[in-house]
């Protein structure tokens, strides 16, 4: 007699166990893959290329590689003959486009003629790998070893002469580049770190507005403002090293040394305003103390006494300017700094030039 409730014959479709295909997705299969599999042409393991046009394909990669070799010749060429010079930007502007033009032309063509290379030379069988334990087995390595050899093969290394003597070609002055550009720590600054645009008789005006000052126009002691150079009010190089630190000091407590009595105008005095640490602008002046402080690392300076260094890591005195009037009452410096200005530098122990 059968027991009408045994379902242990039913099929998993009939006890509803199985889920129902969602519409747009592929019939089940047995034999259907993801990625349908194609069996490799029977070549004895070889892929073979159509050699006409890979020896087309190898042409074309050789040109960019040799248009990249060319670049790189073009940057150094640029490089050598058309440097770009600070304080001149028409040259900077030129160097910059050559220089970045024949860089471009050479990452280009090496990047252009691997990438024919690849999609034309290089065959792509398809691979299936097993999963396997992590530690690969000796067989597993001798096997890496086979694709490794054959991928060697298949990429053309070994036979494509043309090739792997082009890319050598393009990537040798690829190579060099980074030694050009040692030239940037050239060239030597010889005496420009020892002299600044003042001389005597040049007159100081007020940074920011251009005009002159007068000694009598800064009589209030206590009194401070930035002056740079006439004549160089728009030149951001020699204000760079020419700005100075104008202070009106009480005159009775100046401690004056021996040899520069007349810098100074009756208690006007003129220090750069470059600090000699690393060159930041030491313009904090503390009326009450008389200390010209730099903000970056509170090096602080004594004005009263030709702004030796009291605290922090500034190594000198800021240089002092020797000041005077003309004969129309203008402040004007009477030389130059008697030394560098600005951080100390390799040579500042002769700091006669
Ligand atoms: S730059 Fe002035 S203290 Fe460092």
């Amino acid at each position: 007699m059968t027991d009408n409730n045994d379902t242990s014959d039913a099929t998993p479709e009939e006890e509803g166990r199985v889920p129902k295909r969602v519409i747009g997705t592929p019939a089940p299969s047995g034999t259907q893959e993801l990625v349908p599999r194609k069996e490799p042409a029977d070549t004895g393991g070889a892929y073979v290329l159509d050699e006409r046009k890979a020896r087309n394909a190898e042409r074309v990669a050789a040109a960019f590689f040799g248009l990249s070799f060319v670049g790189g010749i073009a940057f150094i060429v640029f490089y050598a003959v058309w440097p770009g010079h600070v304080g001149n930007i028409d040259r900077a502007t030129r160097s910059n486009y050559t220089l970045g033009i024949s860089l471009t032309l050479v990452l280009l063509g090496i990047a252009v003629g691997l990438t024919i290379w690849v999609r034309h030379l290089v065959t792509t069988p398809e691979i299936v790998q097993e999963r396997h334990a992590i530690s690969s087995t000796p067989e597993d390595r001798a096997t890496f070893n086979q694709y490794l050899q054959e991928g060697s093969r298949e990429s053309g290394l070994g036979q494509r002469k043309l090739l792997r003597r082009t890319l050598l070609l393009a990537t040798a002055p690829l190579g060099l580049l980074p030694l050009v550009l040692l030239r940037d720590l050239g060239p030597l600054p010889e005496k420009k770190l020892r002299h600044t645009t003042w001389k005597n008789g040049t007159r100081l005006v007020v940074d920011g507005t251009g005009l002159p000052l007068k000694a009598s126009d800064f009589n209030s002691p206590g009194g401070i403002i930035t002056v740079v150079p006439e004549g160089a009010e728009h030149n951001l190089d020699e204000i760079a090293t020419g700005a100075v630190l104008l202070l009106n000091v009480p005159v009775d407590l100046l401690k004056v040394k021996k040899g520069r009595e007349n810098w100074h105008v009756g208690g006007i005095i003129a220090y750069s305003k470059i600090c000699t640490h690393v060159g930041c602008p030491a313009a904090l002046y503390e009326q009450t103390t008389h200390h010209i402080l730099c903000p970056c690392h509170q090096s602080t300076f004594d004005a009263l006494d030709s702004a030796k260094v009291i605290f922090g890591p500034a190594a000198r005195p800021l240089p002092q300017l020797p000041i005077g009037v003309d004969s129309e009452g203008y402040l004007i410096a009477t030389s130059d700094f008697k030394e560098p200005v600005g951080p100390s530098f390799w040579e500042r122990g002769r700091t006669k030039a």
